[in-house]
């Protein structure tokens, strides 16, 4: 059972997620500026007035700095030398946390302010300090740097992870054709490739992702084995076409509501038969194994509230199996957590 906080603690507590915004900033600001690396260099500790002396950093910003970095745990001061902690390390080692960091303060920082609004109007709010588009996904490929490469990271760190054993299942029945839905810069489709010589694969996604992934297959010498579909799935009339004896799906139905995934799936029911099968690779966050991936996912859902569509959200597995079902699909197959990754598989047919 959960321990109670006392009074004094939830105060505490309170104040972490008052100030919570700021002390994120001096985190970066620590990292950024070379001084969390000077730390960590010097295993015995480090004196205040060496790390002054060492970096081109003011006195009153060097304090000030570790000052925060002491009470969030990131540096510990023991006999007048300042130590980094395990925390720290992991800020400035750990590639999903410097991956989520970066994520944080490229993609979602600025238009986090937007987020009561987004909820009031089911709009990305925040989505304006980037760009002008609907949702973000119209502008994927053309957001302004740093926010393109750590959107980009962000989103192949988490699916890649998945890909070596997702593709050991979906090509135990050696599918001859597999419609990549949100196929995005194409990696999935790349490494489907790699893997069978023979496989023939098609991209759905939008127009301006496909120039991407074209231009990716292009350098590959790969424009034989892979075509391209222009699709806007939220467009009730554009529809997947048949053929694929796999439809797969990846980190893709979390960018909908529950209302438009059906509609999505139902679209992918009427292009498959008996024999094709639908695969969804989701990370789930209600069956992972570390706090810090469910942790992580969450805060993803507020990514797309504030940032990517106003209206998705990272879904719980039972709740993905449901609008599988009520799309006409029935889940023959879980695979969860694959590989060495957060993700799940879902096998699924069409009910016939
Ligand atoms: C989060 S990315 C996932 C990319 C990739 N499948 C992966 O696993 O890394 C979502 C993809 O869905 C595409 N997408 C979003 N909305 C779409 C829509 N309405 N129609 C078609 N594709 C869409 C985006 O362009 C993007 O490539």
């Amino acid at each position: 059972m959960k321990k109670e906080l006392s009074a004094i603690e939830a105060k505490y507590e309170a104040q972490k997620i008052a100030f919570g915004p700021m002390f994120f900033q001096s985190v970066v600001a620590l990292r950024d500026l070379g001084i969390l690396e000077f730390i960590n260099s010097q295993r015995k500790g480090v004196s205040i007035d060496t790390i002054i002396e060492k970096m081109n950093v003011s006195e009153y910003g060097i304090n000030l700095l570790i000052e925060a970095a002491e009470v969030l745990g990131v540096v510990e001061i023991v006999d007048e030398k300042v130590k980094i902690t395990k925390t720290g390390f992991f800020l400035l080692k750990d590639e999903m946390t410097r991956i989520n960091v970066n994520f944080m303060n490229d993609v979602c920082y600025m238009g986090a302010k937007a987020m009561t609004d987004s909820i009031k109007n089911g709009k990305p709010e925040g989505l304006k300090v980037l760009g002008d588009w609907p949702t973000i996904y119209e502008g994927l490929s053309i957001l302004p740097e740093p926010a393109k490469k750590s959107w980009f990271e962000f989103d192949h760190y988490y699916s890649d992870g998945a890909f070596p054993a997702a593709l050991k299942i979906v090509f135990k029945t050696k599918p001859k054709t597999i419609f990549d839905i949100g196929g995005n810069t194409g990696k999935w489709s790349f490494a489907c490739c790699n893997y069978d010589t023979d496989v023939k694969i098609r991209i759905l996604d939008l127009p301006v992702q496909l120039k991407v992934a074209r231009q990716n297959a292009t350098e590959r010498g790969l424009l034989d084995r892979i075509d391209f579909h222009a699709i806007d799935l939220l467009d009730k009339d554009q529809v997947i076409p048949q053929g694929a004896d796999v439809i797969w799906m990846s980190q893709f139905l979390d960018c909908f509501s529950k209302e438009e995934i059906i509609q999505i799936l139902k679209n992918a029911w009427q292009a498959a038969d008996e024999q094709t099968t639908l695969y969804i690779l989701e990370p789930f966050f209600d069956n992972q194994d570390y706090p810090a991936a469910q942790y992580s996912l969450v805060a993803t859902s507020l990514y797309f509230t504030i940032m990517a569509n106003g209206n998705s959200k990272m879904y719980k597995i039972e709740v993905m199996k449901e609008l599988v079902r009520q799309a006409g699909f029935e889940v023959i197959e879980t695979y969860p957590l694959i590989g060495d990754s957060y993700h799940s598989v879902l096998e699924c047919k069409k009910r016939l």
